[in-house]
């Protein structure tokens, strides 16, 4: 649609009268009138009383005259391409590129002697810019009208103009962000501009405009297309989970950030049968489930689709749920006023199991004190007892919950007495010994009766002296136990007893008071474990 607008701009003054076209004109530069190639235009003549008609009115173009008027005369002036209106305006119409110049007007009043000069007008012959017509390409489009490009993808961008404006135009792809910040892409003189971009990146986004402007009137006409580029996120989406207070109930989590716009995604479950529970055009969805929904082995699964993405492809994330498996050692043994540490390993609960600890029958909840002391180091859970009584002795349980299930590992922990601890001991050494002394019998019978291996101060007994290895048993327990401290380590890595042995006469059988007295003597063997 051509537009039948004028622009007209009117310095308005009368009195400057000297003008040079192209230089500096006395006084006040005339005023400038865009006349619209083909179209009408009205050149007023100032200076002129409102409702005084002229006497006689005289345009000059360029200095020379071009039609003159005289309004006292009765002849109506007959329609041409000039025309002089009763007022003094001078009409052009259909407006050609041999009309621009300097127009000046000389009109004088009834008073023929009073001559006024009238201030020039250069009328500059202009056509406006017409119509564009943008394209990107290859683009999909919106149903509000609005383009979209795949990241990454080649795109087109061609602006034209059907024709080219005069005397001239510039032509300009402008491309304008969300922020309103602008930037020119690229711009010409002619009817075409168009580029190209290989790798189309998020930096194209936003609003392209194709501009035409005359480059003498400064006229303009532009269109804009919306741009959209989309990208899917760069990653898997994630899966993840949040619990609550109840711990039979769980959130999942999923999330698959970075694209745009937002991706589809929806949570199945592969266990009945890929149903899918959830969907979602947010880049995170949240499922809330409890513990009736859930079973060992069930497997939990995202999907996220992405508008950019091929009909085949998709992205996922998924849970394989395990119930808690605590292990441990389920029989423990522990001398009266030691410590003793109670582990149980949870490896395999997805989610995480909540581990606690518990105690007796009644499944009381232990709490952390000076006599429990609980450790949670990773997948091992240690539960410390402090200087263990009698009443310690009972079952602990190692009690493992996730939102699948709850499992208990059952402790039962046995207290013994220090005194049947130190005969457990006693009975070892006793075993080692009766076997050690049986050897050295033998060797002893075999090879030489004055000599006992166990010692050379063995070599120097009279044959009248019975050597007893007088081993400890329970009634004498204070004695031994005080007599088998543990030695350091040996360099060859085996840890030694002292082994004590009380070497008693014969005569001792009968004679009880010498054994109080001063025949003790002792000695030491060292027995490698
Ligand atoms: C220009 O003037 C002529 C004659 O008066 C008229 O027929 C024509 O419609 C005018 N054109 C425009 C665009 O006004
Ligand atoms: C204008 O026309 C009238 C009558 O036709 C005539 O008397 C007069 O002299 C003319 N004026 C000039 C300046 O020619
Ligand atoms: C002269 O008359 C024409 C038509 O009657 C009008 O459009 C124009 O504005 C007038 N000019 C002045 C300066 O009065
Ligand atoms: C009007 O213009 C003429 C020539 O263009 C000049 O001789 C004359 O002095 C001017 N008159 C006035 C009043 O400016
Ligand atoms: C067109 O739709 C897209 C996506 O729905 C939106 O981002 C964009 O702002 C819309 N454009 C306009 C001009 O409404
Ligand atoms: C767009 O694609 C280019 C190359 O294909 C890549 O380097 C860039 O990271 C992508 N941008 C986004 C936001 O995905
Ligand atoms: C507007 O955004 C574009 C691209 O996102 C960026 O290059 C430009 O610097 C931004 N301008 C301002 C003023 O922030
Ligand atoms: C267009 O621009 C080119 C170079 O910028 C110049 O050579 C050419 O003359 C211009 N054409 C027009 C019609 O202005
Ligand atoms: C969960 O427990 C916390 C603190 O015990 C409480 O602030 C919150 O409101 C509870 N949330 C629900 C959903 O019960
Ligand atoms: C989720 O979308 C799929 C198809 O995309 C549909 O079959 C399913 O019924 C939807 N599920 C829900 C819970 O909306
Ligand atoms: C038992 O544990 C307590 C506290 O940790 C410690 O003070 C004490 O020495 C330990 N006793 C033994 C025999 O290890
Ligand atoms: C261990 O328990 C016994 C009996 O309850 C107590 O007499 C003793 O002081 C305790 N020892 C320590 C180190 O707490």
């Amino acid at each position: 649609m051509r537009l039948a607008v004028i622009f007209l701009y009117f310095a308005s003054s009368c009195q400057t009268v000297l003008f040079v076209k192209g230089g500096a004109g006395v006084g006040r530069a005339p005023a400038s009138v865009f006349g619209e190639l083909g179209q009408n235009v009205t050149l007023p003549c100032h200076d002129l009383a409102a409702n005084v008609t002229p006497a006689l009115t005289q345009w000059f173009k360029d200095g020379t005259n071009l039609i003159k008027r005289n309004h006292s005369s009765e002849l109506k002036p007959v329609p041409g391409h000039l025309t002089i209106l009763d007022n003094g305006s001078l009409v052009i119409v259909g407006l050609m590129t041999i009309d621009d110049g300097l127009y000046e007007c000389q009109c004088s009043s009834k008073d023929i002697s009073k001559v006024h000069n009238h201030t020039g007008v250069i009328l500059q012959i202009v056509s406006s810019p017409d119509d564009v017509t943008l394209d990107i390409s290859p683009a999909q489009k919106l149903p509000n009208g609005t383009l979209y490009v795949p990241n990454g993808t080649t795109v087109h961008f061609k602006c034209t103009t059907p024709s080219v404006s005069y005397p001239s135009q510039t032509l300009s792809w402008i491309l304008e962000w969300a922020n309103s910040s602008r930037s020119t892409l690229v711009s010409g003189n002619g009817t075409l501009v168009q580029f190209e971009d290989l790798n189309i990146s998020p930096t194209y986004q936003g609003e392209h405009m194709c501009l035409v402007e005359n480059t003498l009137s400064k006229k303009q006409m532009g269109k804009t297309l919306q741009l959209l580029v989309y990208y899917p996120p760069e990653r898997n989406p994630q899966c993840s989970w949040r619990e609550q207070n109840d711990s039979s109930i769980i959130t999942f989590i999923c999330s698959w950030l970075g694209g745009y716009p937002a991706p589809t995604l929806q949570w199945e479950d592969l266990a009945s049968g890929g149903g899918a529970v959830f969907n979602s055009t947010d880049d995170t969805v949240e499922v809330t489930l409890n513990r009736s929904l859930l079973s060992d082995g069930q497997e939990l699964r995202c999907q996220g689709k992405h508008v950019v993405m091929s009909d085949g492809e998709e992205k996922f994330c998924h849970l394989t749920l395990k119930t808690p498996y605590p292990e441990g050692e389920p029989l423990v043994t522990v001398v009266e006023g030691s410590n003793v540490t109670l582990t149980c390993t949870e490896k395999q609960s997805v989610p995480p199991a909540k581990t606690i600890w518990q105690r007796t029958v009644a499944h009381l909840d232990v709490k952390p004190s000076a006599k429990y002391v609980i450790s949670d180091l990773g997948p091992t859970f240690s539960l410390t007892i402090v200087n263990i009584t009698k009443e310690d002795e009972g079952t602990y349980f190692c009690r493992s919950e996730n939102p699948v299930a709850a499992r208990e590992l059952e402790i039962y922990l046995t207290v013994k007495s220090s005194v049947s601890y130190t005969g457990g001991i006693v009975g070892m050494f006793l075993s080692i010994l009766i076997l050690g002394v049986g050897i050295c019998i033998g060797m002893a019978a075999y090879s030489n009766r004055h000599r006992i291996c166990l010692g050379y101060r063995f070599g120097f007994m009279t044959e009248e002296r019975n050597d007893v290895l007088n081993l400890v048993d329970s009634e004498d327990e204070e004695i031994f136990q005080d007599a088998v401290p543990q030695l350091p380590v040996l360099s060859n890595g085996h840890s030694t007893t002292l082994v004590e042995i009380h070497r008693i006469p014969s005569s001792d059988h009968e004679d009880q008071e010498n054994t109080q007295g001063s025949q003790e003597n002792r000695d030491a063997i060292i027995v490698a474990e």
